[in-house]
């Protein structure tokens, strides 16, 4: 191919697209139907360009960028590889390319940005289908890493290859996925969302307590509504909706009757001033408050196996006088007993074990993190509470007090997480190891879904999910069938030892 790059759309995605492949050393044509819009593009990306290079952000001549500016089709007949980013409409974008097909050389490869189209559909009536493809870049394009690499029924032998050989030079890590609704990340990513507010409906925490436990416990580098609340709830719920859509309304991927208010009352986040949280001047930013201070428990606990409990204790400099270790379940000083969450609400276990139960919640890692849930059955006197609650603080956790939900908060966040991913394993939309990387680079995720089930163990995650499935009594929190099959032989999610 030859060096020069089209990128037909100046909106928020070509603009960042152009800037990136201009500053790899690519003479880059920008094309846009609104008379300006290119020519506004190319010097926004100079301006940016030199901003980040003042800054010491990077190395770069501003000056020496090859961008572009064309107000036809026409103009692009030396492109060697057109990327396409306009609306999100299949008839839009056909016949685009369609035009495209006339105007370029017949070994240019054509490229869409489509967050949701198949490119196969896309391709569907040119006359050489096999030169199209799927690149799906995230927003901000030049901070974002990832890149979904789809190919089309057919796109040509060796054209995923040559393409993603040329955007890894570019700086980028490029994931394979099947053309599926919402390829890798959008679709495995709808948990992260739809669990935050069946939470938030049911009423069993306040949005700042599900992003502080989220954030402090889970390790994300930003809780959902915030997230939702930058993203836009407009953006956010489309996509919940297409996928949603596109899955015959699996319950799974449901949108949120809460978000959609929001969303039809103009209450889009950051950018309308108001979303979950409220913005500007005048608005405190959202912050949870934590249980009070409580007494550390003197007497003996007995660690009753704390295999999977005991290192989140352990951190604290307390003697707590421990009695024997044996599995996951902590007997505090009057009677009381402190278990981790395998789905189950404490007022249901409070039957097994014939006292009373606080549930905690799962974390990333117990070593280091910062905060933690907890879930007092009903019923539950205020003395063992406070016991749980002062253990917990000796670890130096910020504890937050939820409602008795089953999965509390992470436990069932990233188990569903991890069902999505594995179900997206299954149906081959990608490899384990491409299914982790675009959770982490794409998501922002702290650790890979897989490789999560991993740590937690196909086993507990499978527990998980039954017990949410047993509490709800819905299709939403079903297993897939191969994390069933892990759970039952014991082998990896990711494929590793
Ligand atoms: P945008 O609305 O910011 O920009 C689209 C641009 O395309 C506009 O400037 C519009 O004038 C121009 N345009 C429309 N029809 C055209 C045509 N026939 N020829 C030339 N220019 C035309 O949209 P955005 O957000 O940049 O999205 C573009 C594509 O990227 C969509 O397919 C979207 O689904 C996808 N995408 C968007 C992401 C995002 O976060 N905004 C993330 C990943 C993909």
């Amino acid at each position: 191919m030859n060096d020069v790059v089209a990128v037909v759309g100046a909106g928020t995605m070509g603009t960042g697209i152009a800037q990136v492949a201009a500053l790899a050393g690519h003479p880059v044509l920008l094309l846009d139907t609104v008379p300006g819009a290119a020519d506004r593009a190319v010097s926004g990306i100079r301006e940016r360009v030199k901003t980040l290079v003042t800054r010491g952000k990077i190395d770069a001549d501003p000056d020496a960028l090859d961008l572009t500016a064309v107000d036809s089709l026409d103009a692009l007949a030396s492109a060697g590889l057109v990327i396409e980013a306009i609306v999100e409409d299949l008839a839009v974008k056909r016949r685009l390319f369609a035009d495209l097909e006339r105007a370029v050389g017949p070994e240019c490869v054509l490229a869409s940005n489509t967050s949701s189209l198949s490119p196969t559909a896309i391709a569907a009536g040119l006359e050489r289908p096999g030169r199209v493809l799927g690149l799906h870049f995230f927003n901000p394009v030049p901070r974002m890493r990832l890149v979904e690499l789809i190919a089309g029924a057919d796109t040509a032998a060796g054209l995923a290859d040559w393409t993603a050989a040329l955007v890894e030079r570019w700086g980028k890590t490029v994931v394979r996925a099947a053309a599926t609704p919402g390829f890798i990340v959008n679709r495995i990513a709808r948990p992260y969302y739809a669990e935050a507010w069946r939470l938030y409906e049911e009423r069993a925490a306040a949005p700042e307590v599900i992003d502080a436990v989220l954030t402090g416990a889970g390790g994300f580098p930003m809780g959902p509504f915030a997230l939702m609340d930058l993203i836009g709830h407009d953006v956010n719920e489309a996509v919940t909706r297409s996928v949603w859509t596109a899955f015959g309304q699996d319950p799974r991927f449901a949108p949120s009757p809460a978000q959609r208010a929001l969303v039809e009352a103009g209450r889009y986040g950051r950018k309308s001033g108001r979303g979950v949280y409220g913005y500007g001047p005048d608005a405190p930013p959202p912050e949870a408050t934590p249980a009070a201070p409580r007494p550390v428990p003197v007497g003996e606990v007995t660690f009753n196996g704390a295999a999977d409990l005991h290192p989140l204790l352990t951190r604290s400099e307390v003697d707590f006088r421990v009695g024997a270790l044996s599995n996951d379940t902590v007997v505090l000083p009057s009677g009381a007993l402190l278990v981790r969450s395998t789905g189950t609400p404490a007022t249901e276990l409070v039957e097994e074990h014939g006292r009373t139960v606080i549930v905690v919640d799962r974390t990333l890692d117990d070593a280091t993190a910062t905060a933690v849930a907890v879930a007092p059955c009903d019923g539950c006197p205020e003395e063992a509470l406070d016991e749980a609650i002062g253990l917990l603080q000796a670890a130096g956790l910020v504890v937050h007090v939820v409602d008795d939900t089953p999965g509390l908060i992470v436990t069932r966040t990233v188990a569903m997480l991890v069902n999505l991913a594995v179900d997206a394993l299954q149906q081959g939309v990608a490899t384990a190891a491409d299914i982790d990387t675009a959770m982490r680079l794409g998501a922002g995720h702290p650790l890979g879904p897989l490789a999560w089930g991993d740590r937690w163990g196909a086993e507990i995650v499978d527990e998980i999910l039954a017990a949410l499935q047993e509490s709800y009594g819905e299709p939403r929190y079903r297993r897939t069938p191969l994390l069933r099959r892990r759970a039952l032989t014991g082998a990896t999610l990711t494929g590793g030892e």
